[in-house]
């Protein structure tokens, strides 16, 4: 994984397509086709859905692809930051995201198909910073009972591990989850929706 914590600021993201062992269906030897094609059909394919093979992310790290523009980040998450979320209902605002900022598939406890991934659009749903993934569960300048998640820079707001906001913060809501689905145990597209759950 090459890119882990690193992003700051508004839209800079690294996408880590590449770096997904097998990864992402478009690679690098789809650019020059991707350059011959006409703007319609180049906007189409920036749209299109993303498959990401996700056998090569260890527990407790994060990927970043790139789906219509947007950083998706996927993290697969360990039991200790899953018991994290499960303990920290009282800090959030919308602890069982009863706002529509996920599919239908993934309003559970997790906001996901799977527990154990999280994905997430990688944006702040306040003015559109990229939050930083700050995951370890320590005493934070911005939190002292910090239980792990995601900081973002620009005014302050946090996320947990479920991409739920924290209360009494800039953002009004949860990070959105992108429609996506599992071919496999380890195999997702984003882009398309679960016809599952
Ligand atoms: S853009 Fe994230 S807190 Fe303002």
């Amino acid at each position: 994984m090459s890119e882990k914590d690193t992003d700051q600021g508004k839209r800079q993201f690294l996408v880590a397509a590449t770096t997904v062992a097998g990864g992402v269906a478009a690679g690098a030897a789809a650019v020059p086709f991707v350059a011959s094609m006409l703007p319609s059909e180049r906007a189409k394919a920036a749209g299109a859905p993303v498959e990401v093979d996700l056998s090569t992310l260890a527990p407790g790290e994060r990927v970043t692809v790139e789906w219509q523009g947007k950083p998706v980040w996927i993290v697969r998450r360990t039991k200790d930051m899953l018991d994290a979320i499960r303990g920290n209902d009282g800090n959030v605002a919308d602890p069982q995201s009863k706002k529509k900022m996920q599919p239908a598939y993934a309003t559970n406890e997790m906001r996901a198909i799977k527990d154990e991934y999280l994905v997430v659009v990688g944006i702040c749903t306040h003015l559109g910073c990229s939050p930083v993934s700050k995951f370890a569960k320590q005493a934070e300048a911005f939190d002292p009972n910090w239980q792990g998640g995601f900081y973002c820079p620009c005014h302050g707001s946090l996320f947990d591990l479920a991409g739920r906001v924290y209360k009494n913060k800039p953002a009004p809501d949860n990070l959105v989850v992108p429609p996506h689905k599992y071919l496999s145990d380890t195999r997702i597209v984003i882009g398309e929706d679960s016809k599952g759950a």
